[in-house]
């Protein structure tokens, strides 16, 4: 039975077993072990260099946390299972191990402030990752833009047919998605603070230096109010909200896949490798991996409301109730990078079909905008020739052909202006060509579009790198000097 934070106070005969397992975030918190261990590390190291702990005491706790540590890493680390939570089963080892000398560990500290560090070290770690991996995604996607310039297909609103454009150009809108997304990523990572040295709730009487602690963190500054800071979960919130939107954005790329990939749309062929099959169908070729991505969107916008719903009406400090961010906020980003991850593998396996791409162009309507802007380079006012190509439209719909093989003949009657130049607008190609507004379909455009995304990765991955993992903060942190 752990007693470690119980008193004569508390109650010497302990709390009923059942409700010690009930209310133990042992089983969730376990994940955080290494975060838990180099905040140790940190603080002990702080306590040194401050006299509040003899060098000697200091050294012999950070070498066992050191140990520790390495036992976690190679996944051999053996923790009393029978505390409340990590951060005292990780105090009750290192009494195992050092003896009276561990009980110097918690001084000036909280477990409030631990798992205030070991949450916001978890997303440092999570989002460091992510925000890499999505730098490479939308590099990747800018790459595949480029190979894809020559596909035409329609574009889509309301999901109808709207407008011709390249896949190259629909693949820039996927990456842009994710680039947005990726942002609110870096957002939070930008965001991160300190929260060592805030104790239960006020800060302590102890010479503690917190700009040393949080030099060990760099770049995150100490936070700045020790009540705020144990009751703060405003960076899960930021966390859960953008790893929400990294599958929104991957989920919306998916939703695209299925649907081109049907015999409907056949805009899309997938490659066997990323197909799954019926159990009783034999014909079936069907987009799983893709669905899959987009109905991880629920359990995504679920750890963000989950959250927001634990902290409405939460007074301020910290709460026991704030333990259940635990589940959502550790599904969060592995969630999040588990469908990067999935997207990135299977979307070499779509191929675009030019030929039903085509089609799809010649046999409808989707250059009557063109037609119309034909007109308005003529000095037509826009909804005089909007109404006279939506005329043209209706016979053509009459008449059972696609605008481009309406007769010329006819169409001069809807209006004088459509002869047989205003008419060549209505070649697929011509009219993504001539598209070249900024931000719009046209292949100068979709050039320049691909270049800055290829920019905007490699600055994601940069940002990426600044933050480090928790194996290089753990490097720099056990390797300070304590003295
Ligand atoms: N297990 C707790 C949590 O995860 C740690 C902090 C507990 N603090 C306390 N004063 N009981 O939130």
């Amino acid at each position: 039975m752990g007693g470690i934070a119980r008193t004569s106070a508390t109650g010497d005969e302990g709390m009923l077993g059942e409700l010690l397992a009930w209310s133990s975030s042992f089983a969730h918190d376990r994940a955080l072990v290494r975060e838990d261990l180099v905040g140790s590390a940190a603080h002990v190291t702080m306590l040194s260099r401050t006299g509040i702990v003899p060098p000697e005491d200091a050294r012999a706790l950070r070498d066992a946390l050191r140990v520790l540590y390495d036992e976690a890493v190679a996944g051999i680390l053996d923790l009393p299972g029978d505390e409340e939570d990590v951060h005292m089963a990780v105090e009750a080892e290192l009494g195992k191990r050092v003896g009276a000398v561990a009980g110097r560990l918690h001084t000036a500290r909280s477990r409030n402030d631990q798992v205030a560090l070991d949450l916001r070290l978890h997303v440092r770690e999570q989002g460091t990752a992510l925000l890499g991996a999505l730098g490479a995604l939308v590099a990747s996607l800018a790459d595949r833009a480029a190979t894809e310039t020559a596909v035409l297909l329609p574009a889509y609103t309301h999901r109808q047919r709207a407008q011709p454009v390249s896949a190259a150009f629909v693949i820039c809108a996927w990456a842009l998605g994710l680039l947005r997304a990726a942002e609110t990523v870096r957002f939070t990572l930008d965001r991160l603070e300190m929260p060592l040295g805030s104790g239960a709730c006020s800060g302590t009487s102890l010479p503690i230096d917190r700009a040393l602690t949080a030099r060990l963190f760099a770049p995150w500054p100490p936070t700045r109010n020790a009540l705020h800071t144990v009751g703060d979960r405003d960076f899960a919130l930021d966390w859960t909200w953008a790893a929400a939107r990294v599958v929104l954005a991957l989920g919306r790329i998916a939703s695209d896949v299925v649907d081109f990939a049907t015999s409907e749309f056949g805009l899309v062929k997938l490659g066997g490798a990323i197909a799954a099959g019926s159990s009783m169908m034999p014909q079936k070729k069907n987009p799983d991996i893709f669905e899959l991505v987009r109905g991880k969107s629920g359990r995504a916008v679920g750890n963000v409301v989950a959250l927001l719903a634990l902290m409405k009406g939460l007074a301020s400090g910290y709460n026991r109730d704030q333990q259940e961010d635990r589940l959502p906020l550790l599904e969060a980003g592995p969630l999040a990078s588990g469908c990067a991850r999935i997207v990135s593998l299977a979307l070499p396996h779509v191929t675009f079909d030019a030929a039903r791409g085509a089609q799809a162009l010649a046999e409808g309507f989707t250059q009557a905008t063109d037609l119309a802007e034909a007109l308005v380079r003529r000095g037509v006012p826009f909804r005089e020739a909007y109404k006279a190509v939506g005329r043209l439209v209706a016979l053509a719909v009459d008449d059972g052909v696609a605008l481009s093989k309406i007769d010329p003949a006819r169409a001069r009657v809807v209006h004088p202006m459509l002869d047989v130049h205003a008419l060549a607008a209505l070649e697929p190609g011509r009219a993504v060509e001539a598209k070249e507004s900024l931000g719009g379909t046209g292949p100068r455009s979709v050039a320049a579009q691909i270049a800055w995304l290829r920019a905007q990765a490699e600055d994601l991955g940069a940002a990426a790198a600044a933050h480090g993992n928790l194996d290089t903060l753990a490097a720099r942190v056990f390797a300070e000097p304590l003295e």
